[in-house]
């Protein structure tokens, strides 16, 4: 009997390799399909942190990464050894940890969030009086020490991709559109940039915006996110006028280099079974890191 395979893509990935998948989304939903799968073979064209995390959820599988250098900057600007002493000056506070994280900083966590449900799961901790710290993104963690009033001590790496998006470019352009204008933008992005937000969530979040958005047709949509999405929002709406945000003057190429190593070739190769296979976790490495994950999934289902 041939392998079952199942195929997940991240909306970042390129509009010909999300044709590919059984299932496109973001980080929270691939992981409850990846945990909840009948599969032998889980393709992940994503990146390391979302497959890592699919074999943590659902270990029988052998979960593929098309492309070994699909990283992601949050995890390798996170020394290791570094966010252990940093977690154990703080032995009264809990460690909530963005899940753009690797498995063993996940194991150094209590709760696991995404940029789904970080809002809901803090607000949470907070309400039982806890004291909390956030790592890795630090651009994250500021919005909503910004937004809520909290004073998380937080860690210091950023998305190399959102971290590119900036005040001065966005003035630029919604100084050149005649009619309305709108941002929205993904918490990764920083702080200026949130703070002129019409709206700020998940990949998913930003989606279902633009799908419900009623105003104006002749508006101008700015997209403070990875270009990967816009052609799911171009689908979904091809009435509106959506851009991505520039980095500077006349640019729409803010581009995250590890989603686009997934190749049709790529993930062709891994769905024969060849590629990155993610069989180099202990079960006491995965143990460790599926608890704060778990702790998350039972928040938000
Ligand atoms: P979400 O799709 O969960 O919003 O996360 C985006 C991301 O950073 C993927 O790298
Ligand atoms: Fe990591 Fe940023 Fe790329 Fe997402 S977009 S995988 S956070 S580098």
């Amino acid at each position: 009997m041939s392998p079952r395979v199942v195929t997940l893509a991240h909306y970042y990935t390129a509009p010909e390799i999300q044709r590919m998948a059984d299932k496109v989304g973001d980080s929270l939903e691939l992981s409850l399909y990846a945990r909840d799968a009948q599969a032998d073979i889980i393709v992940f064209a994503g990146v390391r942190f979302m497959a890592e995390t699919a074999k943590i959820l659902n270990p029988q599988a052998q979960v593929i990464l098309p492309d070994a250098g699909s990283t992601c900057s949050l995890v390798t600007q996170t020394d290791i050894a570094a966010l252990r002493a940093w977690r154990e000056s703080y032995p009264d506070h809990v460690h909530v940890s963005y899940i753009n994280s690797s498995a063993e900083h996940k194991a150094l966590s209590d709760w696991i969030v995404t940029s789904r449900n970080v809002d809901d799961i803090i607000a949470h901790l907070y309400a039982e009086g806890k004291k909390v710290i956030f790592s890795p993104d630090r651009n994250m963690g500021a919005y909503l020490n910004f937004q809520y009033g909290y004073d998380m001590p937080l860690w210091s790496a950023v998305c190399e991709v959102h971290d590119k998006f900036n005040e001065d470019a966005l003035n630029e352009a919604f100084a050149g559109v005649s009619g309305q204008a709108f941002l929205i933008a993904h918490p990764e992005s920083p702080l200026p940039v949130l703070q002129r937000a019409d709206y700020v969530g998940s990949t998913s979040g930003m989606l279902n915006w633009v799908k419900s958005y009623q105003g104006e047709l002749s508006a101008t949509i700015f997209v403070a996110t990875e270009d990967g999405i816009l052609y799911n929002m171009h689908e979904a709406r091809p009435d509106l006028n959506l851009v991505q945000a520039p980095i500077y003057a006349g640019c729409q190429c803010n581009s995250c280099p590890y989603m686009k190593l997934n190749t049709v070739a790529a993930v062709q190769a891994a769905q024969a079974g060849q590629g990155e296979r993610i069989d180099y976790l202990t079960p006491e490495q995965m143990d460790a890191a599926r608890l704060p994950i778990e702790r998350m999934l039972a928040f938000s289902q």
